[in-house]
């Protein structure tokens, strides 16, 4: 995705809401069970994106000194974690979803407020959380390894899972609950101390989601969470000698960085970076059924998330057709604050990323791109408003065909034939999802085998996927293993062979 969380800009207001805001009083940091604020005037600062005169809250960014605190509070708390068998530390993790179910309603308000997400989007994003809880839960009761023959007639082999110790878990913004749920239910089944950074625009959701585990009976000190706002924080975080791993889900550039700095310590990183998805239309294709799936992966949480359509690749033949059914359904949805029922595509979650998506609409016109649709925005409050648009005769050579732009922005580029549109779909550096709409059989294998990404859907959206099965991208969209799904326990554990001499 299109942002560094480990770099965010200045905060724009400067007030505070009164310390009775329930809300407000969720923008903090959490260590060792509580919440936290540091000393020192507030530079982290949440104007709500659909009225952005309107502060949701403020607090001190995390420095070097509380980062090491919260670390060494982690590794002191951790060895009980460790030997709680992990049956046990499931079952606090299906507590934890039973919690969320509870406060399902108050969760999908929070996200909607803080990320500016409409909120059927939100209430999606919740249940996801609770998917992945749950599903992880279940991993409490498969934890361990294989027992193998040996060469020898009496020895005896097999392998066990044990924790890292304490691990970094670095979040985004566009998914403020869902992407901490899914990294954190994995490593604390698999008996790890957590450290949390989530996106300093959207704070309050982690804090939020670790206050219900510590409801759920998880020990304080497991679950962290620390915001920091600039680079030396969080690089304090990676270099910590007790973190041994670190999940990040932000840029390619970001994930690189990280990368690069924990391989000089040896320390492992799972890396979910950016998208430039494509969904390939062929010419047999469900139309209607092409349309729906291309305007919810174009438009739908307003465009900012990694498995967003922002390419459709269609063969000439349907081209038209499929245009003017994205055109008339695009031109139905409602832009509006996060919040109310009727909308379908909230703000922007700030203004730095709203410009940056309006830059590329500039961009897209100046590279000859014909901007066949753009919705009209109503009147609306004083917040970072995008509107749908749709362009058409897009090359792939364009930056609009080839960089991760974030936002409701959709290319549409038109090829000849099925061959093109695979070569099409995988003329870019990233590999995160892919979608082919065609009832040819034939044609649905050769996309499944040639299509290099992570993630291959037909006939459906390229948006997100099952939590029981593992999520992530090849090329620029990922490092390391992949998240969810059985395989998210691997990255989180290490494996001990053991062989025993019974002779
Ligand atoms: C989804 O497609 O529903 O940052 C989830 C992102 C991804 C998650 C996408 N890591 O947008």
């Amino acid at each position: 995705m299109g942002h560094n969380p480990l770099m965010t800009a200045a905060p724009a207001a400067t007030t505070l809401p009164a310390q009775d805001d329930e809300l407000g009083a969720l923008y903090a940091h959490f260590i060792g069970g509580q919440r936290i604020h540091a000393e020192g005037s507030p530079d982290l600062v949440r104007n709500n994106p659909a009225a952005a005169d309107q502060v949701l809250g403020g607090f001190r960014s995390a420095d070097i000194e509380l980062v090491r605190r919260a670390v060494r509070n982690a590794a002191e708390a951790w060895p009980k974690w460790r030997n709680t068998p992990a049956p046990s530390r499931g079952r606090i993790l299906l507590e934890a979803a039973r919690l969320m179910d509870q406060h399902r309603e108050e969760l999908a308000r929070l996200i909607s407020l803080e990320e500016g997400k409409a909120v059927k989007d939100s209430r999606a994003e919740v249940q996801r959380s609770i998917n992945i809880t749950e599903f992880m839960s279940g991993e409490g009761r498969r934890f361990g390894g294989y027992t193998s023959g040996s060469e020898s007639a009496t020895k005896f082999a097999f392998t066990t899972r044990q924790p890292l110790g304490v691990v970094a878990c670095i979040t985004p913004w566009n998914f403020p609950l869902a992407i901490p749920a899914w990294k954190i239910a994995p490593a604390l089944v698999a008996g790890n101390a957590v450290i949390l950074k989530p996106a300093s625009s959207t704070p309050a959701s982690s804090v939020r989601l670790a206050e219900i585990y510590q409801e759920a009976g998880l020990p304080d000190g497991i679950l962290n969470v620390l915001a920091a706002r600039g680079g030396p924080a969080a690089e304090a975080l990676l270099d910590a000698d007790e973190v041994r791993a670190v999940s990040l889900t932000g840029s390619t550039s970001t994930g690189r960085h990280v990368a690069a700095r924990c391989a000089q310590r040896g320390v492992a990183v799972q890396a979910e970076l950016g998208g430039k998805n494509a969904a390939v239309v062929l010419a047999d294709a469900d139309l209607d059924l092409a349309t729906a799936g291309i305007v919810d992966g174009a438009f739908g949480s307003t465009g900012q998330r990694c498995t967003a359509t922002s390419r459709t690749i269609v063969v000439e033949s349907v081209a038209d057709a499929l245009l003017g059914r994205i055109v008339a359904k695009a031109r139905q949805l409602t832009v509006g604050p996060g919040v109310d029922e009727t909308t379908d595509i909230g703000p922007a979650v700030t203004a730095e990323q709203r410009d940056s998506v309006v830059n590329y609409l500039d961009v897209g016109r100046a590279e000859g791109a014909a901007e066949v649709f753009s919705g009209k925005l109503g009147s609306l409050p004083n917040g970072y408003w995008l509107a749908p648009t749709v362009f058409d005769r897009v090359q792939p050579a364009m930056r609009v065909a080839r960089e991760e732009i974030f936002g409701p922005v959709l290319s549409i580029i038109r090829v000849p034939d099925a061959e093109a549109a695979f070569e099409a779909a995988n003329a870019v550096e990233y590999g995160l999802a892919a979608s082919v709409y065609t009832r040819d059989v034939r044609a649905i294998f050769q996309f499944v085998d040639r299509v290099d990404v992570g993630i291959a859907h037909v006939n459906q959206p390229t948006l997100g996927g099952e939590v029981h099965l593992p999520f992530g991208g090849v090329k620029a969209s990922g490092i390391g293993p992949h998240e969810q799904g059985r395989e998210a326990i691997d990255f989180f554990t290490k494996v001990k062979t053991v062989y025993i001499n019974f002779a």
